[in-house]
């Protein structure tokens, strides 16, 4: 068994040997040479060859040229904090993780937010849903929540997520634009997938252009399973509400901003916390009881659906605080590898599409964005003890002690014939059906909560809502895109899709369409009661 707790066999060779570094070390090769000299490449005279021999200049140039990885493929820009979580409110008897039923503790915690579709250097204060990935380092292992400041998601099966991206992100030819929904592409996706519809509306809102981080909130989105020690689940939906509230800029502010102060966001977050303002987060919980799974509307696994919180309301349960900035930029917030996949025991995941496809997609892509090892580096290590058969591969950052990586061996002191006591266990769920390309029969409707939250906003919301969309579709060249976002408007609200046409040339309003009227179509909703938690 690897036990790569142990320690750095290398470090405790050396231990007694170790000069002291501070802030007085000079300058040195990586390997500990000192350098006289880092302005003026050694020579064959004064106007002679630069020579080979010169391992200084090499290695100076040689680690610069290899100084970039590649950027997150989404959520590229992005600033994190380290924190702490404190539990107020257990979960008793509801799942048996510790960070979720242990008052008594403080868990460390880290969270990254970020814009999703610009590249590392564009601009914070872009029209874009922002992400809210959260890690808790907790003494079962890391607990990652993945999750962004909108509660739902453009599509349904992660299968579409290469669509989606290559659809918003800049256009293929020429590059245009950076981190904006203002191009044919995006219009053009939107307009063709009505799973869409929903997010559409949020992302035209205020909600996608947030005064500051600090004023965020943030959803994991998907439903999750919570597990009790008999294996009993609890369907999950996560929500953190910032003790500021929740406020936007007004798109003026946030054109001048991406200008005047593209850094914006990083800025205030990194400014209040040095300040000690430490930003807040209630972390709440929306729990739903395993048999009411079906009495929704909407189906679960959905993630295009909020369940509306007079159905089933919010509880909050613990308190999210961040209160350090990272020291080094790159190791703890480029290098900071965040995964769906991250549970602890007494967690599982639903059946939802989007979160199978996320589960596999987080791991993959980090394996190519920093090598297969990524766990090894020290932001993404747990702080529990951590035992794995894994060796080798690219930087191997921890000599590990064991003489073997195999399972049962020799030395295992676990028993190999039972799982060991509170290890990880799946939710039992029973499935049947046929294996085909198919989605629930839920997963058909569209409209009715694009509507509901557009009902929901106040009059001052709604005019800068359509002023979203006279922008952004304003900025497509085919009238044709812009029509069959029209169409798509008019389902939401024929007053919103007049509204918008009148700042667009060419288009034509659809007439009303009847039975999607101004009112919510959540009718039969949740029978019996749910919230006796
Ligand atoms: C990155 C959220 C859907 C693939 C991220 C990040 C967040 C996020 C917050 C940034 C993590 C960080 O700060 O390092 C979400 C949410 C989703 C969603 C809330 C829907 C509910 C998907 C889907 C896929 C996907 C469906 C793929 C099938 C990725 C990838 C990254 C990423 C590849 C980059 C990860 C990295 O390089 O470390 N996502 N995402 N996401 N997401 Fe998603």
């Amino acid at each position: 068994i690897v036990n790569s707790t142990v320690g750095d066999a290398k470090k405790r060779q050396m231990d007694g040997f170790t000069l002291e570094q501070n802030d007085k070390t000079p300058l040195t090769s990586y390997f500990g040479t000192k350098i006289a000299e880092t302005d003026i490449a050694l020579r064959a005279g004064a106007r002679g060859p630069t020579v080979l021999e010169d391992f200084h200049n090499r290695e100076k140039i040689s680690h610069f040229d290899h100084e970039r990885i590649p950027e997150r493929v989404v959520h590229a820009r992005g600033a994190g904090a380290f924190g702490e979580f404190k539990l107020h409110t257990p979960l008793t008897g509801l799942t048996t993780a510790k960070i979720l039923t242990d008052t008594s503790k403080t868990t460390p915690a880290y969270v990254r937010f970020s814009t999703v579709g610009g590249s590392r250097g564009s601009a914070d204060s872009v029209r874009d849903p922002r992400g809210f990935a959260a890690r808790f380092y907790t003494d079962e292992g890391n607990w990652d929540l993945v999750g962004n400041n909108i509660p739902v998601f453009f599509i349904q099966d992660a299968i579409k997520f290469p669509d989606l991206i290559h659809a918003v992100k800049p256009e293929p030819h020429n590059e245009i634009p950076q981190a904006q929904t203002a191009h044919d592409n995006a219009w053009d996706f939107m307009g063709l997938h009505p799973q869409a519809t929903h997010m559409q509306q949020w992302v035209m809102s205020d909600r996608a252009i947030p005064r500051s981080y600090r004023h965020m909130q943030g959803f994991g989105v998907h439903t999750f399973r919570l597990l009790d020690a008999e294996g009993k689940s609890t369907f999950v939906k996560y929500h953190w509400t910032p003790h500021l509230g929740t406020h936007s800029l007004v798109w003026d502010e946030a054109l001048k901003l991406a200008g005047q102060d593209p850094d914006f966001h990083r800025r205030d977050l990194w400014d209040a916390i040095e300040a000690g303002a430490y930003p807040k987060w209630e972390l709440g919980v929306q729990l739903v009881k395993e048999e009411d799974e079906h009495k929704f509307d909407f189906d679960l696994l959905d993630s295009t659906k909020i369940i509306p919180e007079d159905l089933v309301p919010v509880k909050n349960i613990g308190t999210l605080t961040l209160n350090r900035n990272p020291v080094d930029y790159f190791a703890e917030v480029e290098q900071v590898a965040f995964c769906t996949q991250h549970i602890v025991p007494g967690m599982d995941f639903t059946s939802d599409p989007l979160l199978a496809g996320r589960n596999f997609s987080y791991q993959d892509t980090q394996i190519s964005r920093l090598g297969i090892n990524f766990g090894d580096i020290p932001v993404n290590r747990p702080v529990c003890p951590f035992m794995t058969n894994q060796r080798d591969g690219q930087n191997t950052m921890f000599s590990k002690t064991n003489r073997t990586a195999y399972h049962p061996n020799r030395f295992d002191a676990l028993p190999t014939t039972e799982p060991a006591k509170g290890g990880f266990r799946s939710y039992h769920e029973t499935v049947s059906g046929i294996k085909d390309r198919l989605h629930g029969p839920k997963f058909n409707e569209f409209v009715s909560q694009a509507q509901l939250f557009y009902n929901s906003m106040s009059e001052p919301e709604k005019k800068n809502i359509i002023s979203a969309y006279q922008f952004e579709l304003s900025k497509c060249y085919e009238t044709q895109v812009q029509q069959t976002a029209l169409n798509r408007i008019n389902l939401i609200d024929h007053d919103l899709a007049l509204a918008v046409a009148e700042s667009l040339k060419d288009v034509t309003v659809p007439d009303a369409v009847p039975n999607h009227g101004k009112k919510s179509a959540f009718l039969s909703q949740i029978t019996g009661k749910t919230q006796t938690f």
